[in-house]
């Protein structure tokens, strides 16, 4: 069912990589000589001291650029200003509100950046935060997120974003998780026209628990000001009178290339989430590169301009928003608010206002638009765009389509990535302007790169089987381990196939070499002794036209082992009785018809919503329980909308 999509001829022309045949050729080189690429990789980064080691590895634990020191801000900003940019804009921020049609727009040249960030991090100094301490990030899409990230990494301290949709119990958990003792926040931030209210969720929790004698200093920014925020005494602070009597000459610390930079806790749709490690030297030179590639940046062409919507608290904004986008020189563009405010064209708004050259977002949103309708998009000028990406989570033929025709205009790459929190940055994706892309799968290894799909001895499957999805060779931007907890880490990463990393995704290669991700490993349904993909039988219900969104989801069958149940969002009116019923073995049949009867959905649920996560993928472990009527006693912690998904069993139970 291939159907391949040629790189654009004029944009292949001026790409970094022209043609498949040159990306097989380096990629060959690259994983056959991983020494020699890696350290060409870096020698184009900023170093204080040169390494004097690639690698060193003994599986699971990987070190690179042994011996090299470097600073990610100073690689981030001050080389850039160094090399004659300090005037060149490097970011630009949208807020939501439009006062009178007009939404508020801030931009940051990389000299003023480094005033900002190196101001930060005195003040930070002078709250006692030293090399390796955590702070701990909660705040809005807006540009002093950026500035706090870097003001960290230039003073040595770890950072650990939390996404600022979190809940007061989400900040305490991981709080506790790192043993923070500083944070910054801000007052608020407007999301749909509401005031998240940050502080106040901070506030909450470090009310109670450990968190409450850990944290010793909340700094808040004012993003919303009056009364949006309380004070405690000796505790808080606002920040902008500290920046203001702060001085703009901070010196970054030296680094090791192996310190700890970063912790991540991932977004956990399979349960408590882990503190992923992230180090210094190897995650710098992956993400400069990658972002390089995969959006094929070009810093001298003047109508760059790059706009990726995840927040920055997921890893997709810390790689694509700050440390992989800011030393590629290409102007980056945050916006504050939701994708429907004021009106569910606000995306297409803030394309055409810009002229975005580079869009990046995911498929649940791709889908959402979808579901809006394509008027909304039409009527706006959406000519600047060059290359389109997408991220998080299989994107369905379907919608790849509609992207690339809709959006892209028939004329855009589209470079579906897949990574992970725990990857760092783009493992397999399509190079722009070289890769053929299918749509619904993420093609081929990013150079540098070694990936394969194998049984649990680590064999490969032959072409066109579903198996594991493992990386088989180190590579720099890994994780360097599960914060505080060695043993989840091991067990989590390392046990599944002897010796090689597993990522927790179900593959699948096809006859162009294409990688295909079936779905998370733990979600794969075996039917009657058949290996069903829950991504497979989601995109044929959504190539049926009354299917905006569908989830499947395995559960206990006398005869077949399991059986599969799915859960569908309808495009459209949602009908009653008779009619519904008649819906569904229609959305049956159709799966049946595409895919086998094997894939037919024993149980179809009709639904308004889906249980997901904040960065929107669907928690298939809670409709596990929907599916069999089971009471929701697991961690919802991570959910995006309790209530749907109560309202949601509520509706199951019922038939
Ligand atoms: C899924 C996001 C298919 C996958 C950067 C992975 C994808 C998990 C894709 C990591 C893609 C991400 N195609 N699946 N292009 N990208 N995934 O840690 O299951 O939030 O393991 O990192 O998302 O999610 P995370």
């Amino acid at each position: 069912m291939s159907q391949l999509f040629q790189p654009p001829a004029a944009f292949a022309k001026t790409a970094h990589i022209k043609s498949l045949a040159e990306y097989e050729k380096l990629h060959k080189f690259s994983v056959e000589n991983p020494e020699a690429f890696w350290s060409e990789q870096a020698e184009k980064c900023f170093w204080m001291k040169k390494w004097n080691k690639v690698v060193e590895y003994s599986c699971p634990d990987a070190k690179w650029f042994v011996g090299g020191k470097t600073n990610l801000c100073a690689h981030a900003v001050d080389a850039q200003v160094k090399a004659g940019f300090g005037d060149k804009v490097a970011l630009v921020w949208e807020g939501e509100p439009m006062p009178e049609g007009k939404p508020e727009i801030k931009k940051l040249t990389y000299s003023q950046l480094l005033v900002e960030v190196s101001k930060l991090g005195n003040v930070l100094k002078a709250k006692g935060v030293k090399k390796g301490d955590v702070v701990t990030i909660y705040m809005p899409m807006t540009l002093d997120i950026v500035v706090a990230m870097l003001a960290c990494a230039r003073i040595g301290a770890v950072h650990s974003v939390i996404f600022g949709g979190f809940s007061a119990s989400a900040i305490r958990d991981r709080i506790e998780d790192c043993k923070s003792k500083l944070v910054i926040t801000t007052d608020g931030g407007w999301r749909r026209g509401k005031v998240v209210p940050l502080k106040t969720n901070v506030d909450e929790g470090i009310a109670e628990g450990a968190a409450k004698d850990l944290v010793k200093t909340v700094l808040v920014y004012e993003r919303i000001g009056g009364d949006c925020a309380t004070y405690a005494a000796g505790r808080d602070e606002k920040v902008a009178p500290l920046l203001a009597a702060a001085s703009a000459e901070c010196a970054p610390e030296e680094m090791d290339s192996e310190d700890l930079a970063f912790i991540l806790y991932t977004s956990g749709s399979t349960g408590k989430p882990k503190g992923i490690m992230h180090s210094v030297g190897g995650y710098m030179v992956h993400t400069t590169m990658t972002a390089k590639l995969t959006f094929d940046l070009k810093p001298e062409d003047p109508s760059e301009m790059y706009w990726c919507t995840a927040d920055v608290g997921w890893i997709t904004g810390h790689s694509y928003v700050v440390y992989g986008m800011l030393p590629n020189r290409v102007p980056c563009l945050i916006y504050e608010g939701a994708p429907d405010a004021p009106a569910q064209d606000r995306f297409w708004d803030i394309i055409a206002r810009h002229k975005v050259s580079k869009f990046y977002t995911a498929p649940t949103a791709i889908r959402t638009f979808m579901k809006w309708g394509e008027e909304l998009v039409t009527k706006h000028d959406l000519s600047s765009l060059k290359v389109l990406g997408t991220v998080g989570e299989p994107i369905n033929p379907e919608a790849w389509l509609w992207y690339h025709r809709v959006i892209g205009g028939n004329n855009c790459p589209i470079v579906d990535t897949w990574w992970q929190t725990e990857t760092g940055g783009h493992m397999l994706t399509p190079l722009p302007g070289a890769t053929p892309t299918d749509p619904g799968s993420c093609t081929r290894p990013m150079l540098g790169i070694d990936m394969a799909v194998v049984d649990e001895a680590g064999k490969e499957v032959p072409q066109g089987e579903a198996g594991i999805l493992v990386v088989r060779k180190p590579w720099p931007s890994m994780l360097r381990g599960v914060y505080g907890n060695r043993e989840r880490f091991i067990e989590t990463y390392w046990t599944k196939v002897p010796g090689l990393y597993t990522a927790g995704d179900g593959a699948k290669i096809d006859e162009n070499g294409n990688f295909w991700i079936l779905g998370r490993i733990d979600d794969i349904i075996l039917v009657a002794g058949h290996n069903v993909g829950t991504a497979e039988v989601e995109s044929s219900l959504v190539a049926h036209p009354r299917c905006a969104e569908a989830a499947v989801v395995g559960f206990p069958h006398d005869i077949k082992g399991n059986g599969i149940a799915a859960f569908c969002i309808l495009r459209g009116a949602y009908p009653q009785g008779a009619e519904a019923e008649a819906l569904k073995k229609e959305l049956v049949a159709h799966v049946s018809k595409q895919l086998g009867p094997t894939c037919r959905p024993d149980k179809l649920f009709i639904t308004e919503a889906l249980p997901k996560t904040r960065s929107g993928k669907i928690m298939r472990r809670l409709l596990r329980d929907v599916a069999v009527g089971k009471d929701i006693t697991q961690d919802t912690s991570t959910l995006d909308d309790v209530a749907a998904l109560h309202k949601l069993a509520a509706a199951a139970k019922q038939g």
